[in-house]
């Protein structure tokens, strides 16, 4: 007597709905596309990392004598929707920075009793020597604008982000 095999009713298989995707099928194909996209990632970071980052041509920005020991002067580097601040400490020694908080992109101003750069917005503080935040809810520094005194100039040269 031949035993009727129960799992045939129970899984019935449909052979007019066998051109489906089967396990198998559908293994590879997701192993086959991780495998690519992990491709495409390791191409694009490997783009990224040989890139030279663009130089950015050096322009005057001012004269020594047009910024008073202690005061600072607005410009715009390296394109003019990017305002910075410049500012002469005590000692005479010219920093430079982005103006644009780094928390929420308020415009820092000067306060040169405090040596700092504060923030209107949220009361973000920056140190006027390095930029580093200092109080209030920005973590990261002002990009410093790297200079050069060429004679009487004050040349911007580049960005540090
Ligand atoms: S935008 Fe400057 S502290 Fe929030």
């Amino acid at each position: 007597m031949i035993e009727r095999r129960r799992w045939r009713d129970d899984f019935p298989i449909r052979w007019d709905e066998d051109h489906y995707m089967t396990r198998r099928e559908l293994a590879r194909f997701l192993t086959l596309g991780s495998g690519l996209l992990a491709l495409i990632n390791a191409l694009v970071a490997a783009i990224g990392l040989t890139r030279q980052p663009s130089a950015v041509p050096a322009r005057r920005i001012a004269g020594v004598e047009d910024v008073p020991v202690g005061g600072s002067l607005l410009f715009a580097f390296p394109t003019r929707d990017d305002p910075c601040i410049l500012v002469r400490d005590e000692t005479g020694r010219f920093n430079a920075f982005s103006q644009v908080c780094t928390h929420l992109s308020c415009a820092v101003v000067h306060r040169p009793r405090e040596r700092a750069f504060a923030c209107p917005c949220h009361q973000g503080l920056f140190s006027s020597d390095d930029g580093r935040p200092l109080a209030g809810p920005p973590t990261r520094r002002l990009p410093r604008v790297t200079l050069e005194r060429r004679g009487a100039d004050v040349v911007a040269t580049g960005i540090e982000v």
